[in-house]
């Protein structure tokens, strides 16, 4: 998997993938990240990125021309329907879809180049959502100063549920939301902890009895902390 990143801060990534999981995917050739300056693909005298907003308002916009040449030069294609199978040209906004794990999923499964365009300022030309990008996705309802913090989300979640990456193949089945559930509690030593003492089913060593304890618990918690996911 390659992840393209296309951001006016490419700093801003310098080392987001060095650590972790993350990190050890990309040693292992699992998959390749880079971050490019959208600058690169300006060429005028300014190296103008924004613009201000037709029918007026406050703030900039990005403008389309250097999103539309980084992405053509960083797939060969400079529309949509021109792009490989496998491509997906994806723009960070908080008009998106949210992204779930199962939209995570979809990316892992489906795709095999990821261009991640970060927005900035005000918005981007609407023409870049209209014609460029095959997805718009939004990490949350709440507004950053940038799809940056965004574009590392994707590559997170998305990494890590590449064949390979994690250390043991089950990690990413019984976790949250694998199963449309929060995941269930975990302990480890000392036994007892300021006054609280691990569940004693954990150290029981019965299986059954152990799953049974733990699904209750996820249920639990999703109850409390998420009710929506449980309709
Ligand atoms: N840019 C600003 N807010 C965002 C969000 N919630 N998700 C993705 N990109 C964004």
């Amino acid at each position: 998997m390659r992840f393209d990143i296309i951001t006016i801060f490419p700093d801003f990534f310098r080392e987001a993938f060095d650590f972790g999981i993350i990190r050890r995917a990309r040693l292992a050739g699992l998959v390749e990240v880079a971050a490019h300056d959208l600058r690169r693909w300006t060429f005028d005298k300014h190296r103008q990125v924004d613009d201000r907003p037709f029918g007026g308002g406050v703030g900039l916009v990005l403008k389309p021309e250097p999103i539309f040449a980084a992405v053509e030069n960083l797939t060969g294609a400079s529309e949509r329907s021109l792009f490989e199978k496998g491509t997906r040209v994806v723009l960070l906004s908080p008009q998106g879809r949210v992204l779930t794990q199962a939209v995570a999923q979809e990316l892992a499964t489906e795709a095999e180049h990821i261009v991640l365009i970060c927005g900035r300022y005000e918005g981007v030309d609407e023409r870049v959502a209209e014609a460029l990008v095959t997805d718009e996705i939004s990490i949350g309802d709440y507004v950053l100063t940038g799809g940056e913090p965004a574009a590392i989300v994707v590559v997170d979640a998305v990494t890590r549920l590449i064949p390979g990456a994690l250390g043991s193949e089950t990690s990413a089945v019984n976790e949250s939301f694998s199963d449309g559930l929060l995941d269930y509690p975990h302990y480890t030593r000392p036994p007892e902890f300021r006054g609280m003492r691990v569940p004693e089913v954990l150290a029981s060593g019965n299986h059954q009895e152990i799953a049974r304890w733990r699904t209750e618990r996820a249920l639990e918690k999703t109850q409390r902390n998420r009710p929506d996911l449980l309709k």
